[in-house]
């Protein structure tokens, strides 16, 4: 039987492990929290996640860049990837790794496509250079190694439980300012949750190797889904505020900020072709429509 293991159950980690094991494979990874029928270790539990790492034929990662060890506390903190500065002596003998990445790595294309072949538009942001590091570690430890590895840059994840559903009605509790939703003036990509899960799933299937843009067919200015889902909730649309009034009147945060300074549209052709991914969610409307609905019920 295949052996997932999977550093980081959050929300996408937790909904791939429960998808995995559903796919015929048996399931653990590291959390701080609790996840119901899941085999939860503490990613400090050394001797326990080295034990599991042992029987592991699936390695996937969701921890982002950050000091080795410690809890990333802001993008701005730490260098290192924590799982190759903690576990890597444990991770050579695993024949598939995924790394999940982030399109940061390509910094700002001015709105127009990239693909995995794209070199970054410099300078790049400091989020975005991380993730370039960690993935060059991850590279580098694949090649010494001999290991299959899996890159996969992805896009804004959204579904079950963090949506602009979601984010539209937390904002009609709040009042003035905060009430202003950002005006984006270039493109972003995005992605639902369940469909990054069937991603990772073909390419565990496939132990595919390379790198794989991760996200849905329609990039689009990152305001209009949050207007579809004043739509389908039948509110107010939100008052729109451009990203420089924002800035000026400090509604933005450095890492808000560096998101709308990087537009591009990215390719996900190679995910179709290579993984054989069918998108459920081809867009963001789609999307919404579908949690809309889950939530009246
Ligand atoms: N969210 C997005 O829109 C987006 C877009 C592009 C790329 N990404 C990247 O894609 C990956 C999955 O995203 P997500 O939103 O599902 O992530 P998430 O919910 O934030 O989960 C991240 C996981 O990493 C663990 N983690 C964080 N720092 C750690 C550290 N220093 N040591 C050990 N474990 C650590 C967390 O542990 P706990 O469970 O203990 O909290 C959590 O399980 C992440 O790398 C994220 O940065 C996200």
């Amino acid at each position: 039987m295949p052996v997932l293991f999977c550093f980081g159950l959050g929300y996408s980690g937790a909904l791939l492990a429960r998808c995995a094991e559903s796919a015929g494979f048996r399931v653990a990874g590291t959390s701080r929290r609790e996840h119901e029928g899941l085999e939860v270790l503490s990613f400090e539990d050394e001797e326990g996640v080295r034990r599991a790492l042992a029987e592991t034929s699936h390695l996937v990662t969701t921890v982002p860049p950050g000091k080795g060890g410690e809890r990333k506390i802001s993008d701005e903190e730490g260098d290192e990837d924590a799982v190759l500065a903690r576990y890597e002596d444990a991770l050579s003998r695993i024949p598939w790794l995924c790394y999940c990445s982030s399109l940061s790595v390509y910094g700002d294309h001015k709105g127009r496509d990239v693909d995995e072949e794209t070199p970054p538009a410099l300078p790049l942001s400091l989020r975005g250079e991380k993730r370039l590091r960690a993935e060059r570690e991850w590279q580098r430890f694949a090649e010494k190694n001999g290991t299959r590895l899996c890159l996969m840059r992805i896009a804004g994840i959204y579904g079950l439980g963090r949506n602009a559903l979601l984010r539209l009605r937390a904002r009609e509790e709040t009042r003035g300012e905060e009430k202003l939703v950002v005006r984006s003036e270039g493109f972003f990509n995005r992605i639902h949750v369940e469909d990054l899960v069937e991603a990772l799933l073909c390419a565990a299937r496939k132990r595919a190797a390379g790198i794989f843009n991760i996200c849905d067919d329609m990039p689009s200015p990152s305001h209009e889904p949050l207007l579809y889902a004043a739509e389908l909730l039948g509110c107010q649309s939100p008052s729109l505020v451009s990203s420089e009034q924002a800035r000026a009147r400090g509604l933005l945060s450095d890492t808000a900020w560096s998101f709308h300074r990087e537009c591009k549209r990215a390719d996900n052709g190679r995910m179709k072709r290579e993984l054989g991914v069918c998108l459920r969610y081809p867009d963001y409307r789609r999307g919404l429509e579908e949690l809309a609905r889950i939530e009246r019920l």
